[in-house]
């Protein structure tokens, strides 16, 4: 019986080529109407797409917020409270701490709006409007105009149309391109540049699990922050000033404390940065088997050689940690989606797809004259473009990324350039800015640990780079010294910028002797070896390829949009602009995991407890809540207190701080991550795997009121029961 259900289920699956499942997809919100609202409807959506998206009364889309522009956040009171992850408030929070007022650490809680910190360079961007412009940014392109040609005319249109746009008031005019180039769309923004810092609990709550859980479920981590954004007189955009006042919304979030159950709809609000859905298989291999390798093991040995270190001593735990946070992210990101894409077969699936792309190609003569070529030529252009594209990514590994004292050495030829383009005054002008900036650099470096990294970044990447590309001075620093290592260790011997007395020193010479002593310096010449021979050997060419496929992938994203017609809806790859992706909450299973449970709770939080751990140490407050119970009205039916979710959601990087939003448009969530064996989403979303992780609301309302004692914040917000009624 059960055999037969499984054929009948996979000649099911092969009858019905189906692109987009449940769950997948960064929607537009202004095309909702016409693509998703049914959809959603029968997910169990109670709200029309007007309640979302609408430009003449206030909707959801009025309480989304871009959050400096990396982030996602939204607003929560008539206030303009705002709610987002504490990881995208952190580097805010880290700045206002002090050794003796340590804001990571103990947390905060402003008591009235007086206390709230502000921070300056920190803005929130509302979205006014997003129009369909194709037409006037295509206008006068040739038919069969090559790409220089086409973004040449298409940049004086965008011009015009910004020409036309009245800059007043903080409003701003975004024009970016949908579905590879062959949609563009207006989006105008409105940003308010006075937003404060309200509270955030300690990073033992914030943060807990840290990088060992980062991307992983079953998770605990209560990673919320609160922010106010803050207006003039007027409730108009202004620049900090104590006169302001809190910015009034058009719309905020209620918040439901009824919680959420398996199977229950859910819509993700934000700003997903960057995703790559319509690559041809063979782009995806080389993902998976050539670029993440490389890059994986680039990240490795710098990790390893940090860790080493951090495990000794906590002082530079204390200084590494957010440092190697950054690297680990990625790290662990790429392992996961290579794991992802060969579990869900993501190539062959590819592959599948893309013989029906063909068989429907070759039915018609109408398209057999125009794409029965694309996916070959885009082939040729993936492997023509695969050694400039993988020495592209191991240079900004090891020079941008990994080798921290590559940065100063940046900043020294910068300052080299100054004086040879500009002259003395410029060259102090950039010296006087150095200094302050190099000292910084120099509280929290330590030689000795980016020695070893080095070390490991040369060996690696002499492994990874394609040979022909490697500039020459670096295979004979290498045939001199013998391996990474010794090089490494010959450059930081002879270097003389290492230190922050040594580079002062190089600075206080006249500009004639610190152009002799840059040129004699090891560190220096490397870097500007390497850096110079990227910029004029490999840079360029990968340009060149890479607009070639720019042309191709637009060619082929227009190829499926023809032939597979109305019956497939497609959504554009993230490009940072304002999307909605909407599922359930449901679990997962892997083979060797099994059953993945949809939420987890504060006994999960107790039992990963290690006192003294830095990253999963607790408060003791927490745990007499826990041992008490005392949860109030945020407890779940069972008495429990919920912590994580997870749901089919389709959300990416910039996605952090998203409010996940219940079937009436009640906050129930906050989205911050992903399941590792689903971040492959970015490139092949599979609904068997990929699950977006968000902090149940109930957990954040807990923290706030019975950790904190910050219920003047409760107080401000709206809580609802839509299922209790
Ligand atoms: N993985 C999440 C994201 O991509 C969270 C990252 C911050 N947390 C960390 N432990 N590094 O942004
Ligand atoms: N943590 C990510 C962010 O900061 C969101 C997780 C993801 O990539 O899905 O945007």
């Amino acid at each position: 019986m059960r055999k037969k259900i499984i054929s009948v289920l996979l000649i099911l699956c092969f009858a019905i080529p189906q692109i987009v499942k449940a769950g997948e997809g960064m929607w537009l919100p202004i095309f909702l109407k016409s693509l998703n609202e049914k959809e959603m409807r029968k997910m169990g959506m109670k709200m029309s797409a007007e309640d979302i998206y609408s430009v003449n009364k206030g909707s959801l889309k009025d309480a989304i917020v871009h959050f400096g522009g990396f982030c996602t956040s939204e607003i929560i009171s008539p206030d303009g409270l705002l709610l987002t992850n504490h990881h995208c408030g952190y580097s805010q929070i880290q700045r206002h701490s002090t050794v003796e007022n340590n804001l990571l650490k103990n947390g905060f809680w402003a008591e009235g709006r007086d206390e709230e910190l502000s921070c300056p360079g920190l803005s929130a961007t509302f979205i006014v409007k997003i129009e369909d412009i194709t037409e006037a940014i295509l206008q006068n392109v040739p038919e069969g105009a090559d790409e220089s040609k086409r973004n040449e005319i298409i940049d004086e249109n965008i011009a015009l149309i910004r020409d036309g746009f009245e800059k007043v008031n903080y409003r701003n005019l975004q024009i970016k391109p949908f579905y590879q180039g062959n949609q563009y769309f207006a989006i105008e923004t409105v940003t308010y540049p006075d937003v404060r810092l309200v509270g955030n609990p300690p990073e033992s709550i914030g943060k807990f699990g840290a990088d060992t859980d980062n991307w992983i479920w079953p998770r605990h981590t209560g990673d919320f922050a609160f922010f106010r954004i803050y207006a003039d007189q007027n409730n108009d955009p202004a620049e900090y000033s104590e006169s302001n006042i809190p910015y009034n919304p058009r719309h905020f979030l209620p918040i439901s404390v009824d919680g959420v159950e398996e199977d229950d709809f859910t819509l993700v609000f934000g700003f997903p940065g960057r995703t790559n859905e319509y690559l041809p298989a063979v782009a995806v291999d080389q993902i998976a088997n050539v670029y993440n390798p490389a890059r994986i093991e680039m990240r490795d040995v710098a990790l390893k050689a940090m860790d080493r270190y951090m495990r000794k001593d906590e002082e530079i735990r204390l200084q590494y940690a957010s440092k190697f946070a950054r690297i680990a992210n990625y790290w662990k990101k790429w392992q996961g989606e290579s794991l992802g894409l060969k579990k869900t077969n993501a190539i062959q699936k590819k592959q599948d797809y893309e013989a029906q792309f063909l068989k429907k190609v070759n039915k018609r003569r109408k398209y057999r004259n125009q794409y029965s070529g694309v996916l070959e030529d885009l082939r040729q252009a993936y492997k023509a473009e695969e050694d400039h594209r993988l020495a592209t990514s191991l240079h900004y590994e090891f020079l941008r990324r990994n080798v921290e004292i590559f940065r100063l050495c940046r900043q020294l030829s910068l300052m080299e350039g100054a004086l040879e383009n500009y002259g003395d005054q410029e060259f102090d002008r950039y010296k006087q800015k150095f200094i302050p900036q190099a000292q910084g650099f120099f509280d929290s470096y330590r030689s000795n640990i980016d020695k070893e990294v080095m070390g490991g970044q040369i060996s690696a990447y002499k492994k990874y780079m394609p040979q022909a590309l490697i500039w020459p001075g670096f295979n004979e620093l290498l045939r001199q010294h013998g391996d990474g290592d010794a090089v490494a260790n010959h450059l930081f011997t002879e270097s003389r910028i290492t230190t922050y007395e040594g580079l002062v020193e190089l600075t206080e010479l006249s500009p004639e002797k610190f152009v002799i002593a840059m040129v004699n310096d090891p560190l220096m010449s490397l870097y500007k070896g390497i850096e110079d021979h990227f910029n004029e050997v490999i840079s360029p060419v990968f340009k060149e390829k890479q607009n070639m496929i720019d042309e191709l992938q637009r060619k082929y994203m227009k190829a499926q949009m023809d032939v597979f017609s109305k019956k497939e809806r497609f959504y554009p790859d993230a490009n940072g602009s304002l999307r909605v992706t909407y599922g359930k909450v449901q679990g997962y299973s892997t083979e060797e995991a099994g059953n993945y449970h949809h939420m987890t709770y504060l006994e999960g939080v107790v039992d990963k407890y290690i006192p003294g751990d830095y990253e999963f140490d607790v408060p003791q407050k927490l745990l007499d809540l826990y041992e008490s119970k005392d949860y109030g009205q945020y407890a779940a039916e069972d008495g429990r207190m919920p912590v994580c979710f997870i749901g089919s959601n389709h959300t990416s990087g910039g996605n952090s701080g998203s409010p996940a939003i219940d079937a009436y448009g009640n906050l129930v969530g906050l989205n911050f991550d992903r399941v590792w064996e689903g971040t492959m989403s970015d490139i092949h979303y599979d609904i068997s795997l990929c699950r977006n992780i968000m902090v149940d609301i109930r957990y954040v309302l807990f923290i706030v009121d019975k950790f904190a004692g910050a219920d003047h914040l409760i107080k401000e917000m709206k809580l609802v029961n839509p299922k209790k009624g």
